[in-house]
């Protein structure tokens, strides 16, 4: 009885084992994410634990982070890895804001997400920029296909907005935690709406630093069909 409530810890249903996070803040030293390289390798330990398989590194490239280049960035992924012995396999790309100095970045180079020239973006989380339609046009004809970060957590998008956008045929980058309400109770409810409506292409873990994300994970509990659905953009993630 009331079987169709019961919900489940993701840990431990396995969901998360074998999967590949195209989304994560673990360079060290770079964003707002892990501050040294200690920092780094616990997060990365606690990802194998978990069952994950390969990840994503993707720093972010705003103004605010102006020393990070695609050349930069290289060069220190390049150093971190020499120090990483794990089994996770460590991929190199980059979060890209929509802001001023983009049509710069576009010009004078990227680092692509996943194996198909994918770029993953994002905006600020309350305002629109004044140019996202261009912006996002001008990446289609440099030849990437725009990857929306956690477009649940952006206060001023309506359900409009995310629907002329997947009509545009960009895709949509579910993170994990807005479902367990860490990001708040808004993000939580859109993210659940855009989930059900078949929105999500993908899906990551945007992780910054463990101290509260680690311990909402593993006592993070969904139901069945959420669940089956996160699978889906698990196996999709796989394809990118
Ligand atoms: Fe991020």
């Amino acid at each position: 009885m009331f079987g169709f409530k019961r919900k489940y810890n993701v840990v431990q249903s396995g969901l998360l084992r074998g999967m590949r996070d195209i989304h994560a803040h673990i360079l060290p030293g770079v964003d707002d994410g892990a501050a040294t390289a200690t920092q780094s390798l616990e997060i990365l330990d606690y990802l194998a634990q978990l069952g994950f398989r390969e990840v994503w590194f993707t720093p972010h490239v705003m103004e605010d982070c102006p020393g990070n280049t695609p050349e930069a960035l290289t060069r220190q992924f390049e150093a971190f890895r020499t120090r990483y012995a794990g089994p996770l396999s460590l991929r190199l790309s980059s979060e890209y804001m929509l802001d001023a100095l983009f049509p710069d970045r576009l010009q004078t180079g990227l680092l692509p997400l996943g194996d198909k020239q994918h770029l993953l973006v994002e905006t600020s989380y309350m305002f629109s920029p004044p140019d996202l339609d261009s912006m996002l046009l001008d990446i289609c004809k440099a030849g990437y296909t725009p990857v929306i970060a956690h477009p649940e957590r952006y206060g001023y998008m309506s359900a409009a907005d995310h629907q002329a956008l997947k009509e545009k045929g960009y895709a949509f980058q579910l993170n994990l935690m807005s479902l367990s309400g860490y990001y708040g109770t808004y993000a939580r409810r859109v993210g659940e709406q855009l989930l059900e409506a078949g929105s999500y292409n993908y899906i990551g873990t945007d992780l910054h630093h463990l101290e509260r994300y680690q311990p909402m994970l593993d006592s993070f509990k969904l139901s069945r069909r959420h669940l089956d659905l996160l699978a889906q953009l698990i196996e999709n993630n796989n394809q990118l």
